[in-house]
This record gives C-alpha cells, sequence and structure tokens, in this order.
C-alpha cells in the first residue's frame, strides 16, 4: 500500500509510522515479525545503497514476501509500504515505480531550490499516475548516508515549505530540524555532559512548529532518527569493536515529534548497531560457530527487540492497523 491513509491517521492520532531500512533478509524477518507482534502499520524502505548490495529484484521480492509472512505470522491486514530512500535521480525513482514501489522519496535536497521543486514535480506526475506517493525533501541533513553525504547541515527554511508543497504536490516532506545520518550524530564538544552521559543539543521544534502552522496536517518526515543506543555501543566495543563517540538522538526528542505533523520517522544505523552487537558477542562467546545461522539468529532476535521498543515506546504506531 501507499503511505496516504496511513500518514492521514498518524498526523491525526498524534504517532509516527517506523521507517526502517532493510539490506538482508534478517532485517525484513525481523521488521515483520516486530510490526506484526504489535499491530503496526511499517514502512520498509530501500535505499540505492541497498540496491546494490543485495540487488533490487531481490529487495523487491523479498518485500513481496514480507506481505505474505505478516499473513503467515497472523496478521490478516498487514499494512506494508514498500518505499525507496533517498532516490536521487528521476529514473532511480521511474524504475523503482514500474518495479512494484508504493512509495518513493526524490531527494533533491542539494540542489539549487528551482532544480529541487523541478524534480521533485517531475517525479510526482509520474508517480501519482500509479497512485504511488512522493516524499520531497527540503532542507540539508549532514552526516553519511550509504551513498548520500553532506558536510553540513541546513534546516528548512519555514517560509519555503508552502511554496515547495504546493509546486511539487509532494505528499509528504522531510525536513531538517537536527537530525542527522548515521552513528557519529554529534561530536562530544557539541554535546552537554549531564549525569555522566554526552546529551546532544536538542531538535529544532520552533522551526517544526512553524512548518506545522504553515502547513497543518500535512505530513513530515524525520530523516536521520537513530538514537545510537549505549548498550549496543558498549557491546560492539566490549567484543572488539571500537566505535568511538558515537552519539544519536534522544528518545524523548522523537517521542515529542511524534506527537506532532511528523507521521514517518527513518531508522536505519539502530538496526546496524543492533545487528553487530550481537553477532560479535555471539561469536566472542563460541568461538567455534561457523554456521550463520548459529550468529544470525540472536541477530535477528536483537533487532526485533530494537524494533518493538520504537513502535511501543518511541513513535507509538502500536494497536494502530485499521483492521485489527
Ligand atoms: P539513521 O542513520 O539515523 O538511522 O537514519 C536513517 C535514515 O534517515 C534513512 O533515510
Amino acid at each position: 500500500m501507499n503511505t496516504r491513509e496511513m500518514f492521514k491517521r498518524a498526523v491525526a492520532g498524534g504517532y509516527a509510522i517506523p521507517a526502517f531500512n532493510f539490506n538482508t533478509m534478517e532485517q525484513m524477518q525481523a521488521i515483520v515479525m516486530a510490526a506484526v507482534e504489535t499491530k503496526s502499520p511499517v514502512i520498509m524502505q530501500v535505499s540505492k545503497g541497498a540496491r546494490n548490495y543485495a540487488n533490487g529484484t531481490i529487495l523487491r521480492n523479498l518485500a513481496k514476501g514480507a506481505v505474505e509472512y505478516a499473513k503467515e505470522l497472523g496478521c490478516e491486514h498487514p499494512e506494508i509500504v514498500l518505499h525507496l530512500d533517498h532516490g536521487d535521480t528521476f529514473e532511480l525513482c521511474k524504475d523503482c515505480i514500474d518495479n512494484g514501489f508504493s512509495s518513493v522519496m526524490i531527494d533533491g535536497s542539494s540542489l539549487p531550490y528551482e532544480e529541487n521543486i523541478a524534480l521533485a514535480k517531475k517525479v510526482v506526475d509520474y508517480a501519482h499516475q500509479f497512485d504511488v506517493t512522493v516524499e520531497a525533501e527540503l532542507g540539508v541533513l549532514a552526516g553519511v548516508e550509504d551513498e548520500v553525504a553532506a558536510a553540513e547541515s541546513h534546516y528548512t527554511k519555514p517560509e519555503e515549505v508552502i511554496d515547495f508543497s504546493t509546486r511539487t504536490g509532494c505528499d509528504s516532506l522531510a525536513i531538517s530540524i537536527g537530525t542527522s545520518h548515521g552513528a557519529h550524530k554529534f561530536t562530544p564538544e557539541q554535546c552537554t555532559l549531564v549525569n555522566g552521559v554526552l546529551v546532544p543539543p536538542p531538535l529544532a521544534f520552533d522551526i517544526l512548529h512553524e512548518i506545522e502552522k504553515k502547513l497543518p496536517g500535512f505530513p513530515i518526515v524525520l530523516h536521520g532518527s537513530s538514537s545510537v543506543p549505549m548498550e549496543e555501543v558498549n557491546t560492539i566495543n566490549k567484543y572488539g569493536g571500537h566505535l568511538e563517540a558515537a552519539i544519536g538522538i534522544p528518545e524523548e526528542q522523537l517521542r515529542e515529534a511524534s506527537k506532532s505533523a511528523v507521521c514517518k520517522i527513518n531508522i536505519d544505523s539502530d538496526s546496524r548497531l543492533a545487528m553487530t552487537a550481537a553477532i560479535r558477542k555471539h561469536l566472542a562467546e563460541h568461538p567455534g560457530d561457523f554456521d550463520p545461522r548459529q550468529y544470525l539468529k540472536p541477530a535477528r532476535e536483537n533487532m526485533k527487540k530494537m524494533y518493538i521498543h520504537k513502535i511501543v515506546n518511541v513513535l507509538g504506531s502500536d494497536g494502530k492497523l485499521a483492521q485489527q
């Protein structure tokens, strides 16, 4: 399904739909298990990097399998969106639309304003013929995500959002209010030490609220929303990893954002951390194991636990399927 109805309900209900990135079968399984157990709608998203890694055809069929799998797990009416994350050209978006994606993002945020509008409009005009919904982006997020990288962030300018959304016809708008991609969102110098914990600067809620005032009820998307759980980072480092100064977005802030017009929250790095932590721990404790199933099973369990936690305790999308 596309995101239209899902977002309408999420904005009205004051919760956000999880958008989890996936590259592997284990991630897909964990996402579906978590969504079924919590009765949550879910967006499974594929980046250009994921397509390069796993092959677009394979990922698309995994996602088709996800719907059947959810039914097999006992969910009669699953709500699963297959979304292209950070499409950077019309051709890539078109290819995904032609091949069964129900939603795409066109990310022209690094282009000059008018070029961003022209590109997003071209994708919207094509996508809407097939009832595929389109996310566009205004403002620039810092950080590195697969093949998308920017050195600095530029907050979204609220004075541009009405013009941008009207002229592009996009269905949802990704904004920049201080989140960023990856596991190293802030340097320790940017943070304040509170009870031994480095607390990053707060998100720009004033900008979010201004945008909400300009576009009442319009679906807003937050990228770069992993919280980089300390326990996963500590496990990785305890079992031979070396992750320094990994800092994410505090979950309370995402909880607050979920209650606003923010109705899609993107999480990728936390899944990577949960998977790596479980694999490192398993291999360190069972040095004789060499069957991938032995370490991928706990990795899948750990990701599922993380997804359930996000759905229930952060985004509030549990129990929100239209038909239970
Ligand atoms: P994180 O790196 O914070 O998980 O963000 C992922 C993302 O925004 C995907 O588009």
